[in-house]
């Protein structure tokens, strides 16, 4: 395309996925489309553009794959997050129910006692890791318990999890590693997970239900425990990571949060988008696409680079900076927008406000010590974080 600027960069690099923000600050300098001849991809980088395609899922789909490539046959199976309308919705409407806030409401005492009790543990510590010791607790005894997987499942549910997030970015040798754990997990939601297996009542056996009442169809439910299982984990403990990180490293948050609780919300959503767990997703164009003033031509594999848009000096003043008081907060979109928003956003801000809250109340402030990145194609997210909590007097 000749009035689209190339930006001949492997953004799936290791060295992209340490320090990306460069990349994307060049990348919306350049224009409102640009070409990665790396990737034989477009992408959208500045944060109106992002919106608007994300609003216009008629034609900017996720019908043909969310992945920054066209996937393997043997991977292409319709999942929420990768079909269009109608049966998008009628996807989403199973899988989403169970995380509706009224339905959510009636965990909440349970997991703020499982925050706090973790919390206290953790302040009689010297130190310990926030990711393997805090951040992954909640996310994995939660969602493990509530979906009701059989055995097997949950014990490879994190390493799986991974996977389907490494083979979302690009081909690449990240991918190819991904490709044997995404079939294991494949075999297991079509072969183990069945109504006779999973736990009467957790979410897996409301995917089950949906079978028996013809909603869906059973091929169709095998499928439909990945939409549960593989968004779950690393995107939440990733931003427990962050929320931890970003707080520590600006005590002048910490204590506007110390004095105000009810900015706990706004303390997360503020770090979902300064460090959007998830980099990016694609779409395809469905017919050429104008994307201010400039022409995607149909059947493009277009980047919505989410983690750009939320740090893009057009829409945020001093993007770059941890700003918990940040006005038009809400508008972020570290969990999308339009059809395909988070379907368990719901929760993941349960878990963190749970854990803030007790966070508040037994801790005076957190230390942490450098991060080490676990290298991802599609998210951002610390490996390890040494952390340390000075109790609260
Ligand atoms: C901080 C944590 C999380 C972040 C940052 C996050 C981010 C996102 C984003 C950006 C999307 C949009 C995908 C798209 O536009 O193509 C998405 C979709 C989705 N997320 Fe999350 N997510 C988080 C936690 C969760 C949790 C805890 C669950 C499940 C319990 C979940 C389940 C889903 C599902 C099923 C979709 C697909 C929705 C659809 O296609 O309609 N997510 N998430």
């Amino acid at each position: 395309m000749p009035n689209i600027p190339d930006y001949d960069h492997d953004l799936y690099s290791d060295d992209a996925i340490l320090d990306p923000y460069p990349h994307y600050a060049a990348m919306r300098a350049l224009g409102p489309v640009v070409h990665l001849p790396r990737h034989g991809l477009y992408a959208l980088s500045r944060y109106a553009d992002v919106k608007r395609a994300l609003l216009n899922h008629t034609h900017f789909i996720s019908g043909e794959g969310v992945a920054g490539f066209e996937w393997p046959e043997a991977f292409r199976v319709p999942t929420t997050l990768s079909t269009d309308e109608p049966t998008h919705s009628r996807f989403r409407t199973i899988i989403g129910a169970p995380l509706q806030p009224p339905q959510l409401e009636r965990l909440t005492a349970e997991i703020e006692t499982a925050a706090d009790d973790l919390i206290a543990r953790l302040v009689s510590r010297e130190s310990f890791d926030g990711i393997a010791e805090l951040a992954h607790v909640l996310p994995v005894s939660i969602v493990s318990t509530l979906v009701g997987l059989p055995e097997r499942g949950r014990q490879r549910m994190l390493d799986w999890a991974a996977a389907s997030f490494d083979l979302l970015g690009v081909g690449n040798a990240r991918a190819a590693a991904a490709a044997e754990r995404i079939g294991e997990m494949m075999h297991y939601v079509q072969t183990e997970c069945r109504p006779d297996t999973v736990a009467p009542g957790g979410w897996a056996a409301q995917i089950w239900q949906a079978v028996e009442e013809g909603r869906i169809t059973p091929a169709e439910a095998g499928v439909l425990h990945i939409d549960i299982l593989a968004p779950a984990l690393d995107t939440t403990i990733f931003a427990i990571g962050h929320l931890l990180h970003r707080l520590a490293g600006a005590p002048d948050q910490w204590a506007r949060l110390k004095q105000d609780r009810a900015l706990i919300p706004d303390a997360i959503d503020e770090a979902v988008r300064l460090e959007s767990p998830i980099r990016a997703f694609a779409r395809v164009t469905q017919g050429d696409q104008n994307v201010d003033g400039i022409t995607v031509p149909a059947g493009a594999r277009v980047l919505m680079m989410y983690a750009s848009a939320n740090r893009d000096d057009r829409r945020w003043d001093d993007p770059d900076r941890y700003w918990i008081e940040r006005p038009g907060l809400s508008g972020h979109l570290g969990f999308g927008q339009g059809r395909h928003t988070c379907a368990g956003m719901h929760l993941a801000k349960l878990e963190m406000r749970s854990l803030m809250k007790a966070i508040l109340a037994r801790v005076d402030t957190i230390e942490v010590d450098a991060p080490r990145y676990r290298l991802n194609n599609v998210l951002r997210g610390f490996e390890s974080l040494p952390t340390r909590f000075h109790a609260a007097a």
